[in-house]
């Protein structure tokens, strides 16, 4: 490889998956949500007396290069959980819709430390390209309580419980900064899908990528955005092994006689073109 484009993106998908460096170890709180109530009270206390110390509780999670691969853990330093694999998916359907001139801007709903935004805020400066944005849609406070009554199939969800998915806006636009990508170009959707994106302030998108995990966070941006991806656009599903999220494609894509195949990027990515 030696087109420096292909070269510098092919770089940032390895900085952003933290692949090139062994996992440090993982601050013992930020592996709280995983442990039972009584233990995370001791460990806190334990962390306090520590921490006056300057000491704190590192716990050993040495992750493969597999794993990194294929999006399988949730990574304590890179800025994407989604994986090398869905990352090259990811650039693939970007840069077609470039190629192609498919019209439109892209967005990810679901964006955690925002790897992948920042990915595709990579790819339109690598191509020249300054008549796309990028749209950055999360709450930037974690996942919603499940609507068990308007979404039966997130009964039961527990992804609320889990902190280390709030990741604050500022974060996110630090991150951004950190490989000077934070533009006019990038622009954030603060808040629950439900209230953003009935109105936010798109016209049409080329690439639609979704990683809101639940069924409810699947749904209603299927219902509020897929109408905007252009023709020959991209539809990007995360989380297809997630019971909830292959709940709420199968249902849209059934309701909505989306018959374009369903080809798959690795063990829980899916995409399909709209016809
Ligand atoms: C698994 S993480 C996304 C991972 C990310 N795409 C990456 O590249 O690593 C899920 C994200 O979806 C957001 N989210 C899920 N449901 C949401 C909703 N209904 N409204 C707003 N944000 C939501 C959470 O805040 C969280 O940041």
């Amino acid at each position: 490889m030696s087109d420096p484009i292909q070269m510098y993106l092919d770089l940032m998908k390895k900085t952003l998956t933290f692949y090139l460096w062994p996992e440090p170890p993982h601050p013992l709180e930020s592996t709280f949500y995983r442990r039972p109530q009584i233990s995370r009270v001791i460990l806190t206390s334990i962390a306090k007396v520590l921490k006056k110390f300057r000491l704190r509780l590192m716990l050993d999670r040495p992750f493969t290069q597999e794993q990194r691969e294929n999006g399988l853990v949730w990574p304590g330093y890179a800025d994407t959980m989604i994986g090398l694999k869905r990352l090259d998916n990811l650039q693939y359907c970007a840069e077609t819709a470039i190629r192609e001139g498919v019209p439109g801007d892209f967005i990810e709903t679901g964006v955690w430390r925002g790897g992948a935004c920042i990915f595709m805020r990579a790819i339109l400066k690598a191509h020249g390209v300054t008549n796309r944005k990028v749209f950055v849609a999360d709450s930037f406070e974690g996942l919603p309580k499940p609507d068990e009554e308007k979404y039966p199939a997130d009964k039961g969800d527990r992804h609320h419980t889990h902190t280390v998915l709030a990741i604050s806006q500022k974060e996110v636009e630090t991150n951004f900064s950190k490989y000077d990508l934070l533009d006019h170009q990038v622009v954030f959707l603060k808040g629950w899908f439900k209230d953003t994106l009935p109105s936010a302030p798109i016209e049409k998108l080329a690439v639609l990528r979704l990683d809101g995990d639940m069924y409810g966070s699947t749904i209603e941006v299927l219902d509020n955005l897929y109408p905007k991806l252009s023709k020959g656009g991209f539809c990007i599903i995360d989380d297809y092994a997630l019971k909830g999220c292959r709940q709420a494609v199968d249902d849209y894509r059934k309701n909505h006689g989306i018959d374009s195949p369903l080809n798959e990027v690795d063990w829980s990515g899916r995409w399909w073109r709209k016809g």
